[in-house]
This record gives structure tokens, sequence and C-alpha cells, in this order.
């Protein structure tokens, strides 16, 4: 078996590659390069340089490493960006999974893994996210991943690939400095970029109906995600796993803004108080995944500790800045 891990050399792919390929699974990433780094991928797992929206190339891809099951994780992923390029956001991760999905059909693969998100609920205001809570999306970015599921099922049933849907609540952490997240889009790194420029974190509203007043989220290791795709795989090879999967990853449990800062502060060392700003148009007050159906379906749950994302995310963000300041020097 070979599977395909589009987005492979991107901040969750590579983590997805690294258990799979630890796992004896054999892999080939594709990726754009829009975010991806190379570097993040073992030199022995080949990369192809190439898009989801490129058609003659998936097909090429697949038919010359005889793949015989997909993760697709390859997808722009800035909500702000989606609400001011709705029309890149429906192409690129729509477009580009049905131009996938065409391929993989032609090609004859049977199993097919897909990136969704915990952002197809929206604001569901309750306290524990099921799958069965209705999807609402509240902005376009959510809106690709929920077509993206529907895409996903449909050419399922039509073509007989067994599919899952995987929903990553919020993903934090790394499993080895080298492959952290970079960009500056989620808590943890938005924290971090703060407290790299002396400032103090910012907290987007303490006013919420939450214990502390700030939003709660449910954050997940990178490194349990990546084992769940890896589950997930071998879920959809066992034979009888016809028909689609879909779950939330998560870690079933409330974090606060102000208690992850805490434990920002516990690993930095910078415990300096929070600035609290007006919230946020479109930020849910709680969102918490139920993680009892990956836990039945899959026999996988989280494994590490809010402590061990922050660490491990601290550790890479340092590697990154220090390589940053040797590249300007
Ligand atoms: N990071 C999160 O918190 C989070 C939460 C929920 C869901 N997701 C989903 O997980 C997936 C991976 O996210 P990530 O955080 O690793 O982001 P990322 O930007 O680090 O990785 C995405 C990778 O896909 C590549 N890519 C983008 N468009 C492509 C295309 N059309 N063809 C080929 N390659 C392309 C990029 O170069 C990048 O390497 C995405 O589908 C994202 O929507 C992420």
């Amino acid at each position: 078996m070979t599977w395909l891990i589009t987005g492979g050399a991107g901040y969750i792919g590579a983590h997805v590659v690294r258990s799979m390929t630890g796992a004896g699974e054999r892999v080939v990433a594709l990726d754009d390069l829009s975010a991806g780094v190379p570097g993040r991928l073992p030199a022995d797992v080949p990369l192809v340089r190439g898009s989801s929206l490129d058609g003659a190339t998936l097909k090429r891809v697949l038919a010359e490493h005889e793949v015989t099951g997909v993760l697709h994780l390859a997808a722009r992923k800035q909500v702000a960006e989606s609400v001011a390029q709705p029309t890149r956001y429906y192409r690129e991760n729509v477009g580009g999974l049905a131009t996938l999905l065409d391929a993989v059909a032609e090609a004859g693969v049977r199993r097919f893994v897909f990136s969704s998100s915990a952002a197809v609920y929206g604001d569901p205001r309750v306290d524990l996210i099921t799958e069965d809570t209705p999807c609402a999306p509240v902005n376009p970015y959510g809106e690709t991943k929920l077509a993206g599921e529907w895409l996903v099922r449909a050419a399922g049933r039509a073509h007989g690939i067994a599919t899952a849907c995987l929903r990553y609540f919020n993903v934090a952490g790394a499993a080895a400095p080298e492959l952290a997240d970079t960009g500056v889009f989620n808590i943890v790194p938005m924290v971090f970029d703060r407290l790299t420029r002396d400032e103090a974190p910012r907290v987007f509203g303490d006013d919420y109906p939450t214990p502390d007043g700030t939003c709660v989220r449910d954050y997940i290791h990178v490194a349990d995600l990546a084992e769940a795709h890896l589950a997930a795989a071998r879920r959809l090879s066992d034979g009888d796993a016809a028909g689609d999967l879909t779950m939330n990853i998560g870690r079933g449990e409330g974090v606060s803004v102000r208690e992850l800062i805490t434990a920002i502060g516990e690993v930095t060392g910078d415990k300096r108080a929070p600035l609290v700003e007006p919230r946020r148009p479109g930020d849910a007050p709680r969102a918490v995944a139920s993680a009892a159906r990956a836990r039945e379906l899959l026999g996988w749950s989280a494994r590490r500790s809010v402590h061990e994302m922050v660490d491990s995310a601290w550790r890479g963000w340092r590697l990154h800045q220090a390589r940053n300041t040797t590249e300007h020097q």
C-alpha cells in the first residue's frame, strides 16, 4: 500500500508523514509549496511539487507511485483571508478536492481521508459538540470544509471509496522543533509572537459566558492528531469500513484563553498579565469536542497534555527565531 499525503510539507501534513512512515506505511507527499517547507520531510519520502488543482499531475503521481489511499490535507486555511477572498477558497479547497477525487476515482483508489475542521460547526452553543450537532459554518473557510465533506461522501458513494472526514479542533505543538507551526495564525504562536516583541499577550473579550469570561477551546497536540490519521488510514484498510467515518478529533476538554496564556507563561517564564481587548466578531464562546466517536470507531484518543503542546511549540518557535536571526545577520 502507498498513501498519497497532499499538503505533506505543511505543518500537520509533515506530522502525518512522520506517523505513517514511523508505523511502516509507504507514503508519497504532494505539495505546491505555497505554505509548505520541503525540509520538514524525511529524505527518503518522495515529494512531488504540484497542486491539487492539476489533474494531469495527480493522475501521474497516483499511477507512478501505485497509490492505494489518499490523505488529503492540502488547503488554504486562514479564516480572515477566506472572508476577503471567498472565490479563491472555494476554487482551491473545493475545486482542488473535486479534481483530486476525479483522479482518485479514475485510478481506482479506494481509501480517502479528508482534513475537515471544527469550523464546520460554526457557533453551536452546546457544552460538548458531537458529530450530530448541526453544522452551520460562519465563514467561507468553514463552508469549504463542509462542502468538502459533502463532496467526499458523495464521491465515496458513487465510486465505492471508503472515506473518513476528520474534524480537527485547535491544533498546537510539534513532535520535533523543526516541524513546528511557523505561521502566526493560531493563538499559541500569536502569544509567542507578542512575547518575543516584548509585548503582553492579548485576550479578545473577557465577558463571555464562560467560567473566567474568556473563550474556551479544545486544543489537540499535532502528534496526537497525526496518530488519528494513522488510525483512520488503518481502519479504512480493514475492508469492512465501506461508507464514511466522520468524527471529531479533539481532547474533549475545554481550556480557556486565560488558562492557555497561564500555561504559556509557565513554559516561557514570561508571566506578564494579558491585555484585555474587545471581542472579535465571529468568536464562539465555547467550542469543545465530544471525543467519544473517534475512541469508539478508531480506538484512538489524545494522549498529550496542554503543557506538552505549549512546551514543544515553544521549542519550535525558538528554533525558528534563531534561524531567522542567523539568516538576517
Ligand atoms: N492548523 C489547524 O489548526 C487546522 C485546524 C483544522 C483543520 N486544519 C486543516 O488541516 C490541513 C493542514 O493544515 P496545516 O495547519 O498543516 O496548514 P499548512 O498551510 O501548514 O499546510 C497546508 C499545506 O498544503 C499545501 N497546499 C495548499 N494548497 C495546496 C494545493 N492546492 N495543492 C497542493 N498543496 C497545497 C501548502 O503548501 C501547505 O504545505 C488543512 O486542510 C487545514 O484546513 C488545520
